[in-house]
Parts: structure tokens; sequence; C-alpha cells
């Protein structure tokens, strides 16, 4: 019997990719630019750091499972409390999902390159991890429901998806949701929800709700919260039932919690946050198609570059480190010739075009 199961041996720990002092010290460059991880360019949002200040002086309690945060997102989303779930970050919820839900002959199905976080987490399981290709760097719903079979347990789909930044509308949704047995439990992952709702075609699943349905969201994104670790969930009330026997007792700390209480309140700061990325993404997609990128249309904070080859994008991602410009390949999500670039602040997303154009 080995120490190890071997689906565990097989993974790789996650890389988190390179932070801005390493390469400032790494390439002597006084400034570095981050479009690595689709964090937030504009920082935290302030009513989520006085809300975190304030509660400095109750640290030495325990803290409460997240039942405030539960409570206020029952409230603002007209849901009862019995419907939410709050923990350390959307994958620390993805990761009680996985261990509540899946048994040893279940199956569990997405698209090719999904989200790295599930991959890892789905695959740390020991189940079997099914995909289908993406169409057109769209999910290929036909493709998924037609995959479906009786061991089938999750289906996973991130709308915005990540990498692509591609989206699902709400008929392509019913169309697939019509396959799907009522036993299949569906993670709809949207983290990136807040930078897509105002595109008509982008259904917000709060609006469509169904019992096998459980809706991810973050506060890592548009709220500038990475750091913190704090994401929600809403659900039928068996299925939070279940998670809640499962997670961590005292996930999301106070921290956390009184952080995201403070951001959901940040309506400046969520407004600020989505002109600058909706400006970003129109003059990224524009630039780089301009000079001749493929650009699939993106409704997230991140845009994809398919490249010539595995080569190309090893190139590009290099010289661009160079400049003290990072940007993340997609190797470890399946697509080798691939980069992402997260929107920056104005002048980084035109430093980076600039640097790009100029002979890269
Ligand atoms: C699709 C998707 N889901 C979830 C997450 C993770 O969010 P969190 O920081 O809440 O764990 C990310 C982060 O990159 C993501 O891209």
């Amino acid at each position: 019997m080995p120490l190890v199961p071997p689906y565990i041996a097989a993974l790789r720990p996650y890389e988190a990719g390179r932070s801005s002092e390493e390469v400032r010290r790494e390439f002597g460059l006084a400034r570095v630019i981050k479009l690595a991880s689709n964090e937030n360019p504009l920082g935290a949002s302030p009513r989520a750091l006085e809300r975190l200040r304030d509660s400095a002086g109750a640290l030495n309690l325990y803290p409460n499972g997240g039942l405030d945060l539960r409570r206020e997102l029952a409230r603002q989303y007209d849901v009862r409390v019995e419907n939410v779930i709050a923990g350390s970050g959307s994958e620390g919820i993805m990761s009680n999902i996985i261990r509540a839900f899946l048994c040893d002959e279940d199956e569990t199905l997405t698209t090719e390159s999904a989200f790295i976080g599930f991959q890892t987490l789905a695959k740390s399981r020991g189940v079997a991890y099914r995909t289908v290709p993406y169409k057109d760097w769209h999910y290929d719903l036909e493709a998924l429901a037609g995959q479906i079979n009786e061991r089938t347990k999750i289906i996973y789909r991130a709308n915005p998806n990540n990498p692509t930044g591609t989206i699902f509308t709400k008929i392509e949704f019913d169309h697939f949701y019509a396959h799907v047995p009522e036993r299949v439990l569906i993670i709809l992952d949207e983290a990136y929800c807040e930078y897509a709702k105002d595109d008509p075609r982008y259904p917000d699943s709060m609006h469509y709700r169904y019992d096998n349905v459980i809706t991810l969201r973050t506060f890592s994104k548009v709220y500038g919260l990475a750091g913190v670790r704090i994401g929600y969930g809403f659900a039928h009330q068996e299925l939070i039932a279940n998670l809640l026997k499962v997670k961590l007792p005292f996930e999301p700390s106070t921290l956390a919690q009184e952080a995201g209480i403070g951001a959901l309140a940040d309506k400046e700061f969520l407004h600020r946050s989505l002109e600058l990325n909706a400006r970003g993404i129109r003059y990224l997609t524009e630039s780089l198609r301009g000079l001749g990128f493929e650009v699939p249309p993106s409704d997230a904070n991140f845009v994809m570059l398919p490249l010539a080859s595995e080569q190309e994008a090893a190139r590009v991602t290099e010289n661009l480190l160079c400049k003290g410009i990072i940007v993340r390949r997609l190797t470890a999500f399946g697509l080798p010739h691939a980069i992402r670039v997260s929107t920056g602040t104005d002048e980084e997303n035109r430093l980076f075009v600039e640097a790009l154009s100029g002979g890269i």
C-alpha cells in the first residue's frame, strides 16, 4: 500500500506565479506590473479595509462560521440564510463540495482546460475527471450534455470562464439543463459575474434557481480581497446543510467575514472597479486584435491570447518579464500555447500593449 495514493502523487502543487518583488529583484527593475492573477488593480475595497481594522479588537474570540456574512447576503439577495454559505474563498467552498458529495465511483465532468482550482480539487479526490473540448473558446454545452452518464455526479462550469473569459447565455443553459438528471450537481462558478452582469446576454444565476445548482462567488476579484480568502455560495438548503457538516467549523476567519460585509456595502468601489475594467477589456481586446492576435471575447477582468505555439508563449512571457510585465502562462490549465493577461490600471494596460507591440 503506497503512503500517497497515485492520484495525489500525480498532482503538482499550485504555483502562484512570481511576485512583483521577486521579478523586480531578479531583473533589477524599478517598476513591475503584475497582470497575471486577475486581481483588482485598484487595491482592496476601502470599506472592507475599514471594517477589517475595526474587527481587530475581537481577534481573541473564535469566529461564528460566517453567520454574519451569510445573514447579510441573505438579506441583500432576498433568500434565506439556510440557502447561503461562506468560506475561505470560493475555492474553499468548492473543496467542501468535493468532500461532501463525491463517492469513489462518481465522475466529474467539465470542459477541457477548466479553471485550475477545480481541476486540482476534483483530481485530488481520485474520481474520474472527464472533459469535452471547447467550441470556439466557449463551453460546448451540447457536447457536455452528451457526455453525462449514470456515474456523473458533479458538472463544473464557470461563467464567465477562466481562462477564456467567455460566457454562455441563459438559452444555452436552459437547453443544457434539460439534459441534466436531478441527481447531478452543477457547480456554477460566478467568480467574475460582477464584470459580466451588464452584458444583456449574461444570465445571473440568482435569477434562475434550480435545486441541483450551487452558485459560487468571491470577494477576491472585483472587491480586491484575494489575500483575505473570502467567498460565498447559494444553493438549496439541503445542499447547504450538507456543506455545513464538512466545512471547518470556524471558517471563514473573523477578518475575512468582516471584510466581506464591508465590501458588500462599498458600491462606490464596485462601480469604480467595473468602469476601469470595462475600459481595460475594450482597450486590450481592440489593441491586441489590431496587432493581429486572436482574442476571444471576454466578459471577465482578463483576456486570453492563444499564440502560435508553446515556444511562442514561453518567449512572449519571458520577454515581457524582462520588461517588468508579469502575465500568466496557461500550461497548468492545459493550454501551453496560450497566455492570460489581467486588466490593470489604464497606464498599466497601455504599457503592456506598448511592450507587446515593441517587437516581442
Ligand atoms: C473561475 C474561478 N473560480 C474561483 C476562483 C477562486 O476564487 P477564490 O479566491 O474565491 O478562491 C478563481 C480565481 O482565480 C477563478 O478564476
